[in-house]
């Protein structure tokens, strides 16, 4: 950031009030207009962030018909601008049609200071986001991490990674939860891979039946099989000297993962039904949202593969463990949707915001991606609401702070749990328990418990 202040446009016709705004904003570089012309004047040549405007304005300082058309100027001009209306106590009505107009929040006259500079300070830092989402479009657009969206260190780290394991040939495990970006990664890594010009080519173990799945990866040969009517390659072979995406890995069967395991220890695939082996070089990725090393302590994946592919793992956070990205992606896809459904200029409200900041997102960027298409789709006004996001706004389980209440609760599990252990023995519970049987009477009574 500068050090230059930030430009702060009052548009307000009474001196006095001027004046007040003006000490007000001291931390401001004040601009003040007294009517349209020079409103507008200052707008093109400062370009303002903030405009703090009256309705009321000459020559029709009793009415807002002024008011409104400056403040659809001004977002003409400048459309990210963020107006704030000062609106009388009898004009609210006024006030919320110049939101649906576009001006960002509206602060009732007489102004406490306080809460205007609040209100001042938080459409400043909406704008940046904005500004700084917009930025960062253009410098992805030419770069090959281009479509992850990320200002969280975490994230950071991770895209860090890709791009530092991109140019060796290492298998790479993407390790998170559905929705956090694993094909994304994947995609990217390619791009930066010295594999680049050649396939990427993707399989999504969950999605494909069992039965099909052998001859997806290893492709057959005619007359294989009923049904064989000509030869077809697998999808490993056709990534010969690119990239192999095992999406969701964690789903390949036992059968399979033998079979896999041998083309990685020896590097040749046979097709079904063929007597050839085919040399193959192929770079592995692979991504699961599954913990393979439970699944391999359970016996349902081999040890031996699990090693073979994650040569590197790389951890995606959950978008909830990710700093100040929600509101980031929001805006992103706003403005992807914004354009795609021909609606520029549309903007989150302040409540959508907050609510996007405190979702806990279990679907991650897909959800997010997914919330905010229908969002756009869905907002009648040039905002889009908290509601129009179809969020559920219920706040989870609030955990109980009350002492008494936590010790109840820790008392009543303790009792189920000893009873259920010992099968309902009475005296073996209360031994467990370190009480003695009419204590535990006492207990199972106060608790309802039979
Ligand atoms: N950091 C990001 N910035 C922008 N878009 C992203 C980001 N991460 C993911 N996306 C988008 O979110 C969607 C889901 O991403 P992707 O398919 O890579 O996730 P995934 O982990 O493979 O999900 P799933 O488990 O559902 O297959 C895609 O449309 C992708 O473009
Ligand atoms: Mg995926």
């Amino acid at each position: 950031m500068s050090q230059e202040k930030k430009k702060l446009l009052i548009i307000e016709d009474d001196l006095g009030l001027q004046k007040q705004l003006r000490w007000n904003f001291d931390a401001y570089e004040v601009l003040v207009a007294g009517d349209r012309e020079s409103a507008l004047a200052h707008v093109r040549r400062h370009e303002p962030a903030v405009v703090t405007m009256d309705l009321g304005l000459p020559p029709d300082p009793d009415g807002a018909s002024e008011g409104f058309a400056i403040l659809q100027q001004i977002l003409s001009l400048a459309p990210d601008t963020k107006i704030i209306v000062l609106s009388g106590n009898q004009d609210r009505e006024n006030a919320v049609k110049a939101i649906g107009l576009g001006a960002y929040d509206f602060h009732q006259k007489p102004c406490d200071p306080e809460m205007l500079g609040l209100v001042v300070e938080r459409a400043y830092y909406l704008q940046a986001l904005q500004q700084d989402n917009r930025r960062m479009l253009q410098v992805q657009a030419a770069s090959p991490m281009s479509g992850v969206i990320s200002r969280d260190p975490g994230m950071l780290k991770v895209c860090r990674n890709i791009e530092k394991v991109a140019p060796s040939s290492a298998s790479v495990m993407l390790l998170g939860n559905s929705g956090t970006g694993k094909e994304v990664l994947a995609r990217a890594l390619h791009q930066l891979s010295p594999r680049q010009d050649k396939r990427f080519m993707a399989i999504n173990c969950a999605a494909i039946p069992e039965n099909l799945l052998e001859s997806e990866l290893f492709g057959y040969e005619k007359g294989a099989f009923t049904g064989a009517v000509k030869q077809n390659l697998g999808k490993i072979e056709l990534a010969n000297e690119g990239t192999f995406f095992l999406d969701e890995v964690g789903d390949l069967p036992m059968a399979l993962q033998a079979k896999l395991l041998r083309f990685l220890q020896e590097r040749v695939v046979e097709r079904i039904g063929g007597h050839k082996e085919i040399p193959v070089d192929v770079r592995i990725v692979c991504a699961t949202h599954q913990n393979l090393k439970e699944l391999a302590a359970a016996g349902r994946f081999r040890e031996d593969l699990y090693y073979r592919l994650s040569e590197i793992v790389i951890n995606i956070p959950p978008l909830a463990d990710r700093n100040g990205d929600a509101a980031l992606l929001a805006h992103h896809f706003k403005n992807k949707f914004n354009a795609k459904e021909g609606r520029p200029g549309l903007n989150f409200s302040q409540e959508a915001l907050a609510l996007i900041e405190s979702h806990p997102w279990p679907g991650n960027v897909r959800e997010m991606e997914n919330v905010i298409k229908r969002a756009v789709i869905m907002a009648d006004g040039p905002q889009i609401t908290a509601d129009d996001l179809g969020l559920s706004t219920a706040t989870p389980d609030e955990q109980p702070i009350n002492l008494r209440q936590i010790r109840d609760d820790a008392e009543h599990k303790a009792v189920v749990k000893a009873l259920a252990r010992v099968d309902g023995n009475i005296a073996k519970a209360a031994e467990l328990l370190g009480i003695s049987r009419p204590t535990l009477y006492d207990l199972m009574n106060r608790h309802a418990i039979k």
